[in-house]
């Protein structure tokens, strides 16, 4: 495997190749973590992400342009060149060990990648795009916002932690926001929304979202999700809104009365930015050997309850399972994820059964 680094600006594609005759397309060959083969060409100038779309095969991505880190892939043959993408979605260590962004991809040469999701993650008929209706917008933290929607299509089926891109009416601007609902057929849809500053979604939700508001879904897309691995225990490590994906997850754990030994450590900066206590609490009542524990980083005088990072009451309980790790499963702004990361390869959970999202501004 040989990858360069193009110098190019943020945004731009490297440069052609230099040597004419290997300019393709050349073939590529990605394998799904249970053995599905997709094969195509990848043209000049296409990203492997773009190539397989244009073979009909949407993987799964979001931001398209190398910030999010949601089509991350390792190579495992062939050469490439990587293009421009931000440290956070595919961080050094990463890089050397052929860890890469498909959307930043460009063979050259015949190139082979395994793909961390199944088969039934890949959407050969396109990503489906339906319209919404708002049905209720309420702040739940200053900086924390629901939104709920009800599609038009009753049927809202997808897997717990996905992701649907919402796009507002007449903008071609889209962001993507993880249900923390489960699947239904009352086209409902709930998601957890962090204001940020200046945010194209964000000043919409703060400033006019009202209920009746019309606006387009696309999705489901993405690959993070429940594992069955039989028994092992299944813990949850949320960061602020990424929450979200965890919290439909351990709900359709209770939904189906799943047997595994389920926890959920959920951090949040300060005391006014707790959330989603009652929904756990909804859950706790239902799941028998779910447990839940809410830490503030940087607590005001009106919390009483444990202060740190969620990474901390993780290392210190990793150990009490001597012998059988759990599948852990991680979402939250790159800090927390690296914390959790560090943590759990000090405990020796094998890296296999860490499932992780990063919460990434794009
Ligand atoms: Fe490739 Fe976002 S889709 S990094």
């Amino acid at each position: 495997m040989s990858p360069t680094e193009a110098p190019n600006a943020a945004g731009s594609r490297p440069a052609p190749e230099s040597n004419p005759g290997a300019a393709g397309p050349h073939p590529v060959t990605l394998t799904t973590s249970d053995g599905g083969l997709l094969t195509f060409d990848c043209a000049p100038g296409l990203s492997v992400l773009e190539a397989a779309a244009e073979a009909g095969a949407a993987l799964p991505a979001s931001c398209r342009q190398g910030t999010c880190g949601s089509c991350h892939a390792s190579v495992t043959g062939g050469a490439y060149e990587l293009g421009p993408h931000s440290e956070q979605a595919l961080p050094a260590r990463d890089r050397e060990r052929d860890g890469v962004l498909l959307c930043r991809t460009f063979p050259r040469g015949p190139l082979t990648a395994a793909l961390p999701y199944e088969r039934s993650r890949i959407l050969y008929g396109g990503v489906p795009v339906r319209e919404a209706t708002v049905t209720a917008v309420e702040p739940l933290a200053p900086e924390t916002v629901r939104l709920e929607l009800r599609l038009d299509d009753p049927d809202c089926q997808f897997d717990p932690g996905q992701f649907m891109e919402l796009r507002l009416p007449g903008s071609e601007v889209k962001r993507a926001y993880s249900p923390a609902n489960t699947g239904n057929w009352e086209g409902r849809l709930e998601f957890y929304v962090r204001l940020r500053e200046g945010g194209h979604f964000s000043s919409y939700l703060a400033h006019r979202a009202r209920p009746g508001d019309r606006l387009t879904v696309h999705g489901p897309q993405g690959a993070f999700g429940l594992h069955e691995t039989g028994l092992r225990p299944r813990w949850f490590v949320a960061g602020g809104t990424g929450l979200a994906p965890l919290l439909a997850m351990v709900r359709r754990m209770a939904e189906w009365q799943e047997p595994q030994p389920a926890r959920l450590f959920l951090g949040v900066n300060e005391s006014q930015d707790v959330f989603g206590l009652d929904e756990l609490a909804a859950v706790a009542a239902e799941l028998p050997g779910f447990r839940y524990e809410v830490r503030v980083w940087r607590p005001g005088p009106g919390w009483s309850g444990p202060t740190g990072t969620p990474a901390e009451p993780l290392a210190a309980a990793l150990p009490e399972l001597a012998g059988t790790a759990p599948d852990l499963y991680v979402c939250g702004p790159p800090p927390m994820v690296d914390a959790v990361l560090r943590a759990a390869t000090t405990a020796g959970v094998p890296p296999e059964q860490i499932h992780r999202e990063r919460f990434l501004a794009t």
